[in-house]
């Protein structure tokens, strides 16, 4: 890791914010560099319409989320609680059948979600201390709804961490099993990425993201570990360098998920960890292709 971090990280917790679009649906709309997260608190009848997004686009639906309609291609699928989708490119209208919450990643593609966000003033430098999000080559079968039901992918007497990675064209997100027990404080994994941030989105239970930024000459802008807690709904962007690790400290069930964007060259060459690996070619991997990611890595956030 070189250099300190370019900016401070979000951390937005919606209960505690205006929404930025509100009618049948709340919508908070939190970005990175790359990216937005869009939460929706709806109500039956919603209608979540896009006229023209550029790139796919993903919604994650909770386990007590709502059941959508989801329509795009001239394809309809319903969505129900604890699922994946990802929506190709162009128009799309989310239609709620029940109330509850769920979320939506865009890229930057999607300049008019980028523009909404709450912390966009944050971002008005366009974060030049990131990688280039370079768009992936086409999914083999072309675009259209890519619909996840995540229930599979548990396993009841699994490991605590069960990660759950799907990618598309243009992100990756790690959908892990929720937690039913608490991280032990003696097998944290604190890490950095050197050129990319990650978004830990946190549907519920309490968290803390421990974050420490790297120091540079200035001692007057130095700045304090962060160790706070944070309620749910709400997500964390981490800077670029940030050396972080996440705990949950609530009670009963808690949900994390991380979103990266574009999508991580890692995690995307381990073979058999992204789990829909079998429909979307991998780039042609750069010469220069170097560790992005370092610090003490659990076994699963290690190169393959
Ligand atoms: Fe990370």
């Amino acid at each position: 890791m070189t250099g300190s971090a370019t900016r401070m990280a979000t951390k937005a917790e919606f209960h505690k914010m205006a929404p930025q679009i509100e009618d049948l649906a709340k919508t908070w709309i939190t970005r990175g560099g790359n990216f937005a997260v869009a939460v929706s608190e709806v109500e039956p009848g919603a209608v979540l319409a896009r006229q023209n997004d550029p790139e796919e686009h993903m919604v994650i639906v909770p386990p007590d989320g709502p059941t959508l309609s989801i329509s795009a291609g001239g394809k309809t699928i319903e969505a129900r609680a604890d699922s994946l989708t990802i929506v190709p490119p162009g128009a799309s209208t989310i239609t709620a059948k029940s109330k509850g919450l769920f979320a939506q990643i865009y890229s930057k593609a999607s300049t008019d979600i980028m523009a909404l966000a709450s912390n966009a003033a944050i971002y008005a430098d366009g974060a030049p201390e990131l990688a280039p999000p370079d768009l992936w080559p086409a999914p083999y079968d072309g675009y259209r709804l890519r619909h996840y039901p995540l229930a599979p992918y548990a396993k009841a007497d699994g490991e605590r961490i069960q990660p759950r990675v799907f990618r598309s064209t243009n992100m990756l997100v790690n959908l892990f099993v929720p937690f039913k027990t608490r991280r032990e404080t003696v097998g944290l994994s604190p890490h950095w990425h050197d050129d990319f941030e990650q978004a830990s989105l946190t549907l519920s239970g309490r968290w803390i993201h421990h974050l420490r930024y790297n120091w540079g000459p200035d001692l007057a802008s130095w700045i304090a570990d962060d160790h706070g807690e944070m309620t749910t709904p709400s997500v964390a962007i981490i800077p670029a360098t940030v050396v972080h690790t996440t705990r949950d400290v609530g009670e009963g069930e808690s949900s994390l998920y991380d979103i990266f964007c574009p999508p991580r060259l890692d995690f995307a060459r381990k073979k058999g960890f992204v789990l829909n690996e079998d429909e979307y070619p991998l780039p042609e991997v750069p010469a220069d292709d170097t560790v992005r990611t370092g610090g003490s890595l659990l076994a699963w956030q290690k190169p393959g």
